[in-house]
């Protein structure tokens, strides 16, 4: 059996930012064209899988509000993930900052 549109739109679409479908409907009724606008306005995709996960539900989301295909989005701009790492891991690999500007060795 299929839901109703109300009790779709209470689906959690984003997990780590605790987005619902409703919020992503709302965003394409309000106007918003592309996968990145509705990132901005919304917050999916901006939590811990970077939109690995809920990138395609908010595609189809927007397709199906917008009557579109979803090759007919543009492709969101994605950025490599960016964890943390110990000091000593830079001290290993001085080569990654020889165009930085500092000599190698450190201050004399
Ligand atoms: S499920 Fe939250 S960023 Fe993808």
């Amino acid at each position: 059996m299929r839901k109703s549109n109300s009790e779709l739109s209470e689906t959690i679409i984003c997990r780590c930012e605790e987005i619902r479908e409703k919020e992503i409907i709302e965003a394409v009724h309000l106007g918003l064209k592309t996968l990145d606008e509705v990132k901005k306005a919304t917050r999916a995709g901006m939590g811990l899988c970077q939109g690995k996960i809920c990138t395609k539900l908010v595609e189809r989301i927007m397709a199906r509000e917008g009557k579109i295909s979803p090759q007919d989005l543009i492709p969101p701009s994605f950025r490599p993930p960016v964890r943390p790492l110990p000091l000593g891991e830079f001290r290993e690999h001085p080569k990654v900052f020889s165009n930085s500007g500092h000599k190698k060795g450190g201050k004399k």
